[in-house]
């Protein structure tokens, strides 16, 4: 298991205020002072940490079990530095999970389609239920990163499928299908998501707004070019469905020839707005998934990208070049009607 552990950096060292209350705490809680807070008549607080005796749990999912099944509040579980090597599922409305940072706060399994029996199930956190939040944490999935060809080898790092769900500085680890943004209304902000081959793939209304999207599909020779890798596989499948992802203000990086999207269902929509496109964006753009009469169906549009990877010279006639009016839709949280539920960031400890 040891290489599961390898990306983490430790903890700075500071003094440890809370496990002095507890007999069998060690020195090295790491714990903010007087913490966890109390319990308030609108949040009560969970908190974990690997090391016995820090906090009440040593795991995510044993402080996901404990939030009571029929309360209002909102529960925040607070997760210390560390790697959690744990599948979980979450069934429970308006939990936050806050870390401590995308790379010091990690819950990594590594499920593949093949030893979960199907992609979703392969899932290294599951989030079923409404109002979920999370800030400053990384989900993953460690299997292997897929051979060219290789059936099976689908590994989901989260699967989010609850309305109304935030992620802040999140970061999204894995290969092949790493978030699958499964269905309903979510926001991700600030986020860091790698893979290779339809890594953000499903059937929600998503914005993600300033994420970094890390390719890690294979490189090729240099001069070479072989498309090897796909961003999205949006899943819209009826002109009257309302999903699709929109992508603002983001950052494309890494390696291979990858597209920007790749047409799961006839209706697949994606739009990419301010974005930096680098030279390992195809210059096809898109690719219809073999359904030539996807070329008539799907929505991908882009509009106002940057960079050798943004020229829309050599995409595929069905990409659209969005003006101002067509893109103002896709531009800001109103498209995911963030004004009826999203909260603003708070950088406060536990918010
Ligand atoms: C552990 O749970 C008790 C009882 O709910 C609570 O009073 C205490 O603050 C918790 N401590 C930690 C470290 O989570
Ligand atoms: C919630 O309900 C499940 C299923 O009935 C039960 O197993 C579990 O103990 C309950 N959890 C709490 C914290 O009450
Ligand atoms: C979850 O939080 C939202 C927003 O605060 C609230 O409207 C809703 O009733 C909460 N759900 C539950 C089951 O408490
Ligand atoms: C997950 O990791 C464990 C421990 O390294 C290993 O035994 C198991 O085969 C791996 N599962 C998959 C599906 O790769
Ligand atoms: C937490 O996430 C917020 C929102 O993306 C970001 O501004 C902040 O720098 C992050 N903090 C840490 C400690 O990673
Ligand atoms: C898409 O539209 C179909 C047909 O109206 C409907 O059955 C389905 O629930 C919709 N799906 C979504 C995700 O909105
Ligand atoms: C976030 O994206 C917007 C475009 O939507 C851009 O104006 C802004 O500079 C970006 N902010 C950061 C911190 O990258
Ligand atoms: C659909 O688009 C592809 C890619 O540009 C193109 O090769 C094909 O001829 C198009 N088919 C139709 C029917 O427009």
């Amino acid at each position: 298991m040891a290489r599961l552990g390898s990306t983490v950096a430790t903890a700075v060292v500071a003094t440890c205020f809370f496990c002095r209350l507890l007999p069998s705490a060690s020195a090295a809680c790491h714990l903010p002072p007087s913490f966890p807070p109390a319990e308030t008549s609108s949040t009560a607080f969970f908190c974990v940490d690997k090391t016995a005796g820090c906090c009440n749990y040593t795991t995510v999912q044993a402080a996901v079990d404990a939030v009571p099944n029929n309360t209002r509040k909102r529960s925040v579980v607070w997760i210390n530095s560390g790697v959690y090597v744990e599948k979980l599922t979450v069934t429970k409305p308006n939990v936050t999970f806050r870390g401590q940072g995308l790379q010091s706060t990690v819950i990594v399994w590594n499920d593949t389609a093949k030893s979960a029996k199907s992609t979703g199930g392969s899932a290294s956190v599951y989030i079923k239920a409404d109002g979920f939040v999370a800030k400053n944490i990384s989900f993953k999935n460690s299997a292997p990163a897929p051979k060219p060809g290789a059936q099976g080898a689908q590994a989901v790092a989260l699967r989010i499928a609850g309305d109304k769900a935030a992620f802040w500085g999140c970061g999204f680890f894995g290969a092949q299908d790493t978030l699958f943004d499964n269905a309903q209304r979510h926001y991700f902000k600030e986020c860091f998501i790698q893979g290779s081959v339809d890594f953000i793939f499903g059937d929600a209304r998503s914005l993600y707004e300033n994420c970094t999207l890390n390719s890690i599909a294979e490189e090729l020779p240099e001069g070479q070019r072989s498309i090897n890798g796909a961003i999205t596989a949006q899943a819209r499948q009826f002109r009257e469905n309302n999903t699709g992802f929109s992508f603002v203000g983001c950052r494309i990086q890494g390696t291979g020839d990858i597209l920007l999207g790749r047409a799961w269902q006839a209706y697949s929509r994606v739009v990419f707005a301010y974005t930096y496109m680098p030279a390992i964006v195809a210059p096809a753009g898109w690719d219809n998934w073999g359904d030539q009469s996807r070329n008539r169906t799907v929505f991908y549009g882009e509009h106002g990208c940057v960079g050798e990877g943004a020229k829309m010279a050599g995409r595929v006639a069905f990409a659209r070049n969005l003006d101002d009016s067509q893109a103002r839709p896709f531009l800001d949280a109103s498209y995911i009607d963030a004004d009826e539920w999203l909260k603003p960031f708070d950088d406060a400890l536990v918010a």
